[in-house]
């Protein structure tokens, strides 16, 4: 079976961006692939580097991508830092990097004007990093979304330089994977752009968030003055609407809206109280699983040991080649 890998950051709860995004595509890959899911806690440091309640969002994530469905009895599951033969590959890789290449890279460039006061080490090479998460595994496909692309680019970069400079293939060239065609795209409550939690508290809602809040955030939504004439276009702010709509409604809802905005009869306050329920009804069982599962703190506790455990097996394979590559093996 070909190896899957992909991590995500554990900056906050999960909200609908993310699970029509990665999460949903997990779901789906760990029927047909070899995957590995993990928590990027490391990377997390480069941005945030006195986290204290790291630990609380480590485990939150956990809690949610299983609540979510992702089953590590089919995907292994794990936390990166549990894993210490990242650090210890990452360290070797980190004399394949060049300088002029990873100050180059479009993320570094933009993280280093938002923090300038902490332009580290570990943010410039945060691409490095990355690359060893996916070729400890060696694997060969990364479910990844545009801003990643240029980080997997690199991958492949290093991986030829290691294998060119070593004279082996030993590893293999890992390549972008888009599962299921395009990645739904999720827009926010505030009128414009994707959903994400950086654009404001109100912007998206959160798969565990309770149903008063909910209804309240979509009340609040950005919206317009209404169409004036029949059959024109919506503004992005009632578009965006629209799209949440067709992420969680039934088609048949969203049709009705839809004529009601063509022949220009709509009331935005209705739309919003059916799109406000169909996301409850939508994230219901999943807010249940995590209530259960956060009852359980050491189902979890178990899940990330079991998940580090068979993680930590192709980590050390391949981290021992690679020694053996360099000649480091004594
Ligand atoms: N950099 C990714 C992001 O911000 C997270 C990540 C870290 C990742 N390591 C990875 C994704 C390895 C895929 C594979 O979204």
């Amino acid at each position: 079976m070909e190896k899957v890998v992909s991590g995500i950051r554990p900056t906050g709860p999960l909200h609908l961006g993310n699970y029509f995004g990665a999460v949903r595509n997990f779901i789906r890959m760990q029927e047909e692939y070899d995957c590995r899911f993990f928590v990027a806690d490391l990377h997390s440091l480069t941005t945030h580097p006195k986290a204290d309640d790291l630990q609380a969002n480590v485990n939150r994530l956990l809690t949610e991508l299983i609540a979510c469905g992702v089953d590590p009895e089919k995907a292994t599951l794990f936390v990166q830092s549990d894993l210490e033969e990242i650090p210890q590959l990452y360290l070797i890789f980190n004399m394949l990097a060049y300088k002029g290449e990873l100050e180059r890279v479009v993320t570094f460039k933009e993280k280093a004007r938002k923090q300038p006061n902490n332009v580290n080490a570990g943010l410039l090479t945060y691409p490095v990093l990355m690359s060893v998460d996916i070729i400890i595994h060696r694997a060969a496909k990364v479910p990844v979304g545009k801003d990643q692309e240029q980080h997997l680019e690199m991958t492949r970069n290093f991986v030829n330089r290691f294998n060119h400079l070593y004279q082996t293939d030993f590893f293999p060239e890992p390549e972008a994977f888009n599962f299921g065609g395009q990645l739904v795209k999720i827009p926010g409550l505030d009128g414009s752009g994707k959903m994400g939690k950086s654009e404001g508290a109100n912007n998206a809602v959160y798969l565990g968030e309770d149903p008063k809040s909910i209804t309240k955030k979509v009340k609040r939504a950005v919206t317009d003055a209404g169409p004036t004439e029949p059959n024109s276009t919506p503004s992005e702010p009632v578009a965006n609407l629209f799209a949440l709509m067709d992420a969680v409604s039934a088609p048949e809802t969203v049709q009705q809206f839809r004529d009601a905005y063509a022949d220009c009869s709509i009331r935005y306050g209705d739309l919003k109280v059916q799109l406000a329920e169909d996301i409850i009804a939508f994230t219901a069982p999943i807010r249940e699983r995590i209530a259960e599962l956060d009852a359980q703190p050491d189902f979890i506790r178990n899940i990330r040991r079991a998940g580090a455990e068979k993680a930590r097996q192709t980590a050390r394979e391949t981290l021992e080649g690679v020694k053996e590559i360099i000649g480091l093996g004594y």
